[in-house]
């Protein structure tokens, strides 16, 4: 077995300073806080006021490398899992590496809407455990309001714009890293969550902008009686394959697309939800943010230690979902 092990030697986010509470939207749709809160559990998000996917990254990533205390000339590769690119080409990690200036990097986009930056370090990991590289940046990032309809009660309430970063290194040291992941798409899932307008299917004509076709579509209570059951099932399946029991669990870090998928993942687990991360509450549904914010974030409040066991779970469009194993490296 290979004993060079990815593990994740620093972490960084960022999203932007303009809070939206629920009442915001109260002002010009049919819908309240109370209904907002109990049905997913967001409370407020952060929406960027102007700039691209990139300026919410670019800070998430210098704050990774600072906290790593290296430069931005030392990262190998750059892939940043994102739906919302700055452009269709060139893609979002080539914007980056120009606006950091990782001049010996290379990179590339990855698409697995919410599942995205979890496919993101399972790939930049094997870069670091063939031996190929010595330094993988991973961002996840979205500025979800550049493709919000706020017209559409059923989705506009549901997103926030933000970013995560996380390094990855070698570690010969044994047990530590990612350890495992189960990753799973089923393009079944398309009719049920999607942007149709704009790609090559519906190029963009007047048509399409009239019709919302650039915009978010999800058929919410569809997505939620399989994400429910996908998210709770691929988390718990991980722990069986590897012995993991309730008990050496640490943390639970799920995507956040609602408080009521989370707490249904969790109870699978067996894990009360003192061992879960939600920041649902503060940011929304960030897609490809959300993992990398949390992980950032809980590092920050000094609740992540070495050698804790956290199991990642996602559930997105596509469909898109898995898990991963991490014992926490540093
Ligand atoms: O991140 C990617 C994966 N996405 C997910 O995992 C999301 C999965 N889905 C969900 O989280 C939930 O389905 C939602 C939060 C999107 C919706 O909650 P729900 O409990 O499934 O509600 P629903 O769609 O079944 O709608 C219930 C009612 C409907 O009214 P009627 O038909 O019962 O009269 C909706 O029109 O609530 C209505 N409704 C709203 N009411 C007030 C829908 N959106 C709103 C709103 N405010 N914002």
């Amino acid at each position: 077995m290979n004993s060079r092990r990815a593990i994740i030697t620093s972490v960084g986010h960022y999203v932007p300073p303009d809070i939206f509470d629920n009442h915001y939207f109260e002002e010009f749709l049919d819908t309240n806080d109370e209904w907002i809160r109990e049905r997913t559990g967001i409370v407020e998000r952060r929406f960027a006021k102007d700039g691209a996917t990139s300026d919410l990254a670019v800070p998430a990533v210098q704050t990774c490398l600072e906290r790593r205390g290296i430069s931005a000339e030392e990262i190998d590769c750059i892939i940043v899992a994102t739906v919302t690119p700055d452009m269709f080409f060139p893609s979002t990690a080539c914007v980056i590496q120009r606006k950091i200036g990782a001049t010996n990097a290379w990179g590339f986009d990855l698409s697995g809407a919410c599942s995205g930056f979890l496919f993101a370090l399972a790939t930049g990991a094997q870069f670091i455990e063939s031996g190929m590289h010595r330094k993988v940046l991973v961002v996840g990032a979205d500025k979800m309001s550049s493709i919000l309809n706020f017209s559409d009660r059923n989705t506009c309430i549901l997103f926030g714009d933000g970013a995560g970063a996380v390094l990855l290194e070698a570690s010969e040291e044994e047990g530590y890293g990612l350890l495992d992941f189960d990753l799973h798409i089923d393009g079944g899932g398309e009719p049920y969550l999607h942007m149709r307008g704009g790609g090559s299917l519906n190029p963009p004509t007047a048509d399409t902008v009239e019709n919302k076709m650039h915009y978010v579509f999800q058929d919410g209570r569809s997505v939620f009686k399989v994400a429910v059951i996908g998210m709770a099932e691929v988390a718990e399946n991980i722990m069986k394959k590897n012995n993991l029991a309730a008990e050496d669990v640490r943390w639970l870090v799920p995507h956040q697309a609602n408080l009521r998928i989370i707490d249904a993942t969790a109870r699978r687990m067996g894990l009360s939800m003192d061992r879960v991360m939600v920041n649902i509450n503060k940011y929304g549904n960030t897609t490809a943010g959300t993992l990398p914010i949390c992980l950032s974030e809980w590092w920050e409040k000094g609740e992540l230690e070495k050698g804790d066991n956290v199991i990642l779970a996602t559930f997105g469009a596509g469909y898109t979902w898995g898990s991963g194993w991490l014992r926490w490296a540093y």
